[in-house]
């Protein structure tokens, strides 16, 4: 993950970096960093943790500076600290290098160097390009780095600074990276959306791309060191403000969106309806699912509505097991990608694999300008807004609900689908069912969630959320699993969180509670049917009963307010749980 930023111009490049790197903070907060640069000279500043404290710091910088980079890190090789924080240099001092991926060959070249009387002041990967660059330099630096790039395994975005130039050097390899336009100035960002509202076009890097920009000139080169011309884009989008308004904390202020997200999707996926290229799905075999994370889930969910609604065979696959896992492709197979942020590299490398064996491929994504949607073939977009908390809330919602939707769009239903929710879409709104229940599961050792089918993806989903930003070691258990195993577990101090919104197995879930109260463990039951209707347990939460379909969207509402609650009562921000980002550009 990491983000990177570079700016070169007449305005204030502290100033304008730090901006930037909060708006890229999701893809990493571990630790923070700037080099500045001015007549020859670096000035690096950095942080550990969030770019918060990285502003404090610069406040005390009174010069100003025309050119820099700087980075947020998401810790790959070596622990967040100060040492280890971006931009790394080389030993001489001369480059300066900021870097998102990961170098997979570096011990070999670390080795090397260190052969050559190179030493290492961190355990980065990162390092071995400074050093690198340093050892290869040439005056023409543009041949230095194509020289080093072609040592260099792995993925990366690079800045690169060079104490001898007024310039910045780029290049890419599998992690995204963009030069933005505007009237006086130039700058590179991993996110475009750093560019809006400030500049005026930007131009996408490829793969094996690499090259300058300076003031007045922008220099591209492919891998074979041609110099190429790239045509900038304008930028068109507004830059829409995400900021938090009455709220403390991004992850809540997108859980009371999910409403409002739900109807701006439902009216975008209705003018999309009659756009979706129907031999995409004429005459597939089944349909592939791959997604990592909260979007696994949303597939898990997916495959659900498809096999029910169409009859198509569907499989999921964790994105970074597809890879490796030999898989059997078909070109009559339909492979569907889903992705908030369409920049996950495990997402990406399937996509491209697939991509070029010339089977046909979809994206639900969340982001106009990403990776994911220039491979594939089409695009859904699930139109949740920009999501900024880290564990996925109302992108979740409207993956499943794009979701639903393309599985009437496959079964030739649509306008049933579209009557059964567009009221409920238009009447639906966030309860608070919990009340202090947050506080109770905290007395439990052990929290199972347990369901059956589509209520089994909602738990997976529901454990993923509370783990991810309470810490709190929790489960999603196959309500008829249980037995096979899991039930070993079950004691006084286990907490059994159950799911049931589909009355076809409700009976069964029952026995299923039965077992868990027999083995000492407490039940919390969250259904749309009676309390009347079950064994007594231990919490009974009523769901509101929308439609069989729709009830497994709301149902997951209340899991992402118990996570939210919960993080809070431990005292921790939710929307930066440790260890995480929101992004993960790196395999
Ligand atoms: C990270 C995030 C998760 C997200 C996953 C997949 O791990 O922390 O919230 O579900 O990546 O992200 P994507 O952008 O591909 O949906």
């Amino acid at each position: 993950m990491c983000g990177i930023s570079g700016y070169i111009g007449k305005n204030n490049a502290t100033k304008i970096l730090v901006e930037n790197l909060e708006k890229l903070e999701y893809r990493g907060y571990d630790s923070s960093g700037l080099c500045l640069y001015k007549n020859k000279d670096f000035k690096v500043i950095k942080s550990l943790g969030s770019i918060s404290k990285l502003k404090e710091k610069v406040k005390n910088i009174d010069e100003d500076f025309a050119i820099g980079i700087g980075h947020t890190r998401w810790a790959t090789h070596g622990k967040p600290s100060q040492k280890n924080a971006h931009p790394h240099l080389s030993n001489n001092k001369k480059i300066a290098v900021v870097h998102n991926g990961i170098i997979e060959n570096y011990k070999q070249l670390k080795n090397q160097l260190i052969c050559e009387n190179f030493f290492f002041n961190s355990d980065t990967d990162t390092e071995v390009i400074s050093n690198l660059l340093e050892k290869y330099f040439r005056t023409n630096f543009i041949e230095t780095i194509n020289i080093v790039l072609n040592k260099l395994k792995g993925s990366f975005a690079l800045a690169i600074l060079n104490k001898d130039e007024d310039k910045i050097y780029f290049a890419k390899n599998k992690s995204p990276l963009y030069i933005g336009i505007g009237k006086d100035e130039v700058q590179l960002t991993s996110d475009i959306s750093t560019f809006f509202g400030k500049l005026e076009s930007y131009i996408i890097l490829e793969d094996g791309e690499f090259g300058s920009v300076s003031s007045k000139n922008i220099e591209i080169f492919d891998k074979n060191m041609r110099k190429i011309n790239k045509k900038p884009i304008k930028l068109e989008k507004e830059y829409k403000n995400t900021c938090l308004l009455n709220e403390k904390y991004y992850m809540s202020k997108e859980i009371n969106e999910i409403p409002n997200v739900l109807k701006n999707e439902l009216i975008s996926l209705n003018n999309l309806k009659n756009k979706i290229d129907k031999n995409l799905f004429l005459n597939i075999n089944s349909i592939e699912i791959i997604a990592c994370g909260t979007a696994y889930h949303a597939g898990l969910m997916g495959s659900y509505f498809i096999e029910k609604n169409c009859r198509i065979p569907c499989h999921v696959f964790i994105a970074s097991e597809f890879k490796y896992s030999n898989p059997i492709l078909s070109k009559n197979n339909l492979y569907v990608f889903i992705s908030q942020s369409g920049e996950t590299a495990d997402t990406i490398s399937c996509a491209e694999l697939v991509k070029n064996f010339g089977c046909k491929t979809l994206a639900f994504t969340n982001v106009e300008h990403c990776t994911l949607n220039n491979i594939v073939d089409f695009v859904i977009p699930i139109c949740a807004g920009k999501e900024v908390a880290v564990a996925s809330t109302k992108a979740f919602t409207c993956q499943v609900f794009a979701m639903l939707f393309f599985s009437h769009i496959l079964a030739n239903d649509y306008d049933e689908f579209y009557i059964n929710n567009k009221d409920v879409i238009d009447n639906f709104y966030i309860e608070n069912l919990l009340g202090n229940f947050y506080t109770e599961i905290l007395k439990f050792n052990k929290i199972f969630f347990v369901g059956r089918q589509g209520d089994y993806y909602s738990c997976s989903e529901a454990s993923l959320k509370l783990k991810e930003i309470t810490y709190i070691n929790c489960m999603a258990i196959s309500a008829g699993e249980l037995k096979h195993g899991s039930l070993a577990l079950i004691d006084g101090s286990t907490l059994v969180i159950v799911i049931c919104t589909n009355g076809l197995i409700k009976e069964k879930i029952n026995s299923n509670i039965e077992e868990i109260l027999a083995r000492g463990g407490k039940v919390a039951l969250f259904t749309i049917f009676e309390k009347e209707d079950f064994c007594d347990v231990d919490y009974y939460f009523k769901l509101k009963n929308y439609n069989d379909e729709f009830n497994l969207i709301s149902s997951i509402i209340p899991f992402q307010q118990l996570a939210f609650y919960v993080s809070l009562e431990k005292g921790y921000n939710p929307d930066k749980p440790r260890n995480l980002a929101k992004s993960v550009t790196v395999e």
